[in-house]
């Protein structure tokens, strides 16, 4: 059992590096700050995570849509929004050492945590998030536009084209998952806050006198999420934004939140935004933003229940909580006790030589397997190594072919956590293993 503290994080950030997981972005250029890559086997998890909640807020409902919205955007955008007046956090330099800081998260508001020194922090000024570039070849302040620093607005200016074209009408949803920026002042924690990410949004459109009972709904609904996908209860919680906290135009937010190594900390708000945003964009635009009933004859604006993830945070949170260090015959095991449908690959295929007879009974065994299956195929180094990498990265199962299979047709399944293993013959390896991975 690691102590969830530093060990876990530094454990969790040099397994990530080793095993192509994350890498620092630009690395051979020094590194390019709070920006990171995904490699072969972190894409894979990152995928997993976006794959199960669009399984669960869209395929699995019939009232939730989906939305691909660009990235770039005008300031009409945002200056409805209010991002362009509001999205700002408070910082302070410190007239000694140089260094930036977000005056929120100081513990000591005198103190400067990069040099130590206190009274040396300058008056807090309001530093806006969002970034901003040039559309086109001139660049002026006709040409500007910005980076979205959030999905959400994409949902909102979208609402009468999928109310017009999907059929649906409240309550429904729309679901997007996408790249969203901020010029974060102190991003940190490894993939935790960094200025580029990935986030899981969804809005989701009610008549006004329904938003409390959806607005509970919903935290129940994305909690459950993170449990059914393995988030130990005991690092996991639901806590309520109080009255100070809460957004001017927010009747209720709450955040899930997991217990990092460095305390409890967010991966998702839910919050009841009210009719807040579409009448903001429908005062902006001219174009009315409302559903007209046609059986009670009502028109209304709909309010909106907003669940709001980061995918890139939460993969490190179910990487966190699946580390796990065990001893096995007096050495040290890592393995990643991943949800199966997490696992970066469901399957390796180790053939236990080199020698080609073995090499094309592996390859059919493989091609057997890959139509259902992200699969991992290695056939270097001793076999009990191999083992442990795969444990490294939390594929469930390995396959192993060894000089039996030539005579009675059949492959030993090794179970990565009990590592028990049995003898499958290969006609029957797909069910054996399909009535075994959580699908
Ligand atoms: N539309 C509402 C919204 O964007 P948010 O709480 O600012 O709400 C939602 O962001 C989620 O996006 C957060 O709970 C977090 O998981 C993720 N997120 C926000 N800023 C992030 C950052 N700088 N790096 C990584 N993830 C971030």
């Amino acid at each position: 059992m690691i102590p969830n503290d530093k060990t876990l994080f530094d454990k969790v950030v040099n397994l990530s590096k080793r095993r192509g997981f994350v890498f620092q972005s630009a690395e051979i250029y020094g590194g390019f700050r709070s920006t990171y890559d995904y490699g072969p086997i972190g894409v894979l998890l990152l995928r997993n995570v976006k794959d199960q909640w669009w399984r669960t807020m869209v395929q699995l409902r019939h009232d939730v849509v989906g939305l691909d919205a660009s990235i770039l955007s005008p300031p009409a955008v945002w200056q409805a929004s209010g991002h362009l007046a509001n999205f700002s956090d408070p910082m302070v330099d410190c007239r000694e050492c140089g260094a930036r800081h977000r005056q929120d998260k100081l513990e000591d508001q005198d103190t400067c945590p990069s040099c130590g020194r206190s009274g040396t922090l300058t008056d807090a000024r309001q530093f806006n998030l969002m970034f901003k570039t040039h559309a086109g070849p001139m660049v002026d302040s006709a040409a500007e536009v910005y980076l979205r620093p959030e999905t959400a607005q994409g949902m909102f200016v979208n609402f009468a084209n999928v109310l017009n074209t999907s059929r649906k009408k409240p309550p429904f949803g729309i679901a997007q998952i996408g790249k969203s920026f901020r010029n974060e002042i102190t991003p940190g924690n490894f993939v935790f806050r960094t200025r580029e990410f990935e986030q899981m949004e969804m809005e989701f459109f009610v008549p006004p006198d329904d938003s409390d009972g959806w607005y509970r709904y919903w935290c129940d609904a994305r909690m459950d999420w993170y449990r059914d996908l393995g988030m130990p209860e005991d690092r996991l919680r639901l806590r309520e934004h109080d009255s100070e906290e809460l957004s001017h135009y927010s009747t209720g937010t709450a955040d899930v939140e997991f217990l990092f190594p460095w305390g409890w900390d967010e991966l998702e708000g839910i919050a009841n935004r009210t009719d807040f945003d579409l009448n903001r964009h429908s005062e902006s635009s001219g174009v009315k933003l409302e559903y007209y009933d046609p059986a009670s004859g009502e028109r209304y604006v709909p309010h909106v229940i907003e669940p709001a993830a980061g995918a890139t945070r939460t993969a490190m949170a179910f990487l966190m909580a699946a580390y796990d260090e065990e001893e096995v015959n007096d050495d040290v095991r890592t393995v990643l006790r991943l949800d199966h449908r997490l696992a970066p690959y469901k399957v390796a295929v180790l053939p236990l030589s080199k020698k080609p007879e073995m090499i094309d009974p592996s390859n059919e065994v493989l091609g057997l397997l890959q139509p259902h299956w992200m699969c991992d195929y290695d056939q270097t180094q001793a076999i009990g190594r191999r083992y442990r990498r795969q444990d490294e990265i939390g594929t469930p199962y390995c396959v192993t072919i060894d000089f039996d299979t030539l005579d009675d047709l059949a492959v030993t399944v090794r179970d990565r956590d009990s590592m028990a293993q049995e003898r499958v013959p290969i006609d029957g390896l797909v069910d054996h293993l399909a009535s075994r991975l959580t699908a």
